[in-house]
């Protein structure tokens, strides 16, 4: 197998090669003056199964993705596998309103159209995935949370919400743990009520679990109310941390005590490594 580490994810793919322990190339990617993607890959011909690793977001990385797939086909790939660490556009999986575009949709049909598989992380909705005609699969992150948590002294797990409770169930089930999740009120115009839906959390060490942290806004927000509540301590740890807008800092002098993601995207709190996870997938199908 060869690995291919696209810009968005250079640290990451390499870590998977070496897990796997398989030739490694990084693309080379630049831009041209007029801001268009030019992408290139060193060797001679690529004469094996390769998978490429890079994120479907920002939309620039996912003209990148494009590209490298077509260099792959051409240079030999005997077969193509996306691992897509972050995929881009996900949360439009329906028409919210007439007018709107299928974006995830979308995504898997122009994606879809020369490889052999495609592996995500934590992708937003599962059923995304159903529009691709390859075999796809999508990888969970708990098992890595867990494992970086275990130590830590976290006596609670919880997601922000019902939606995403199975997440705190398998991070829960995993660290030996309690879970739940939380419940938001609106008690008038202008407040709302943040809670677990069954669970004290007073005097506990909190650990709210997410799939993605955007804006921060959700769990600034969630982190206040169970510090009112007397959690002794609140972290975060999410698969995707996109952090727009300086949401990073933001956590940071919240009333958090740790934010932690999965290195899907490359950030300073990307500490938690979801390289084993493909690597072990990448040699499952091999
Ligand atoms: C929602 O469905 C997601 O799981 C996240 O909770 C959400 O996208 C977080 O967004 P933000 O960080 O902007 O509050």
């Amino acid at each position: 197998m060869i690995i291919i580490g696209g810009s968005s994810s250079t640290g990451l793919a390499k870590e998977v090669a070496d897990l796997v322990g398989c030739r490694y190339i990084e693309a080379e990617s630049t831009r041209f003056p007029d801001g268009e993607c030019y992408t290139r890959i060193e060797a001679e011909s690529l004469d094996d199964d390769v998978a490429i690793i890079q994120n479907t977001y920002p939309d620039g990385n996912m003209m990148e993705m494009f590209l490298l797939q077509d260099i792959v086909r051409g240079m030999g790939a005997k077969s193509v596998t996306l691992v897509i660490p972050y995929f881009g556009y996900a949360r439009q999986d329906r028409l919210f309103k007439p007018g709107e575009p299928e974006s995830a949709k979308v995504m898997c049909n122009l994606l879809d159209r020369v490889c052999d598989r495609v592996i995500t992380i934590d992708i937003h909705k599962e059923a995304v995935l159903d529009h691709f005609s390859c075999a796809h699969c999508d990888l969970k992150a708990a098992a890595a949370i867990a494992q970086y948590f275990g130590d830590k002294g976290i006596d609670l797990v919880l997601s922000p919400d019902i939606g995403a409770a199975g997440r705190a169930k398998d991070v829960g089930d995993r660290m030996g743990l309690p879970y739940d999740h939380l419940e938001k009120t609106r008690l008038s115009g202008t407040e709302v009520r943040i809670k677990p839906a069954t669970m004290d959390c007073s005097g506990k060490s909190v650990l709210i679990v997410d799939d993605m942290i955007s804006t921060g806004g959700t769990i600034i927000a969630a982190a206040q109310a169970l510090r009112d509540a007397g959690a002794t301590s609140v972290s975060v740890a999410c698969t995707h941390g996109v952090f727009v807008n300086n949401a990073l800092e933001r956590l940071t002098q919240s009333a958090l005590d740790k934010v932690l993601c999965c290195n899907t995207l490359d950030n300073d709190a990307a500490l938690i490594s979801v390289a084993g996870l493909i690597a072990d997938e990448l040699k499952r199908c091999a």
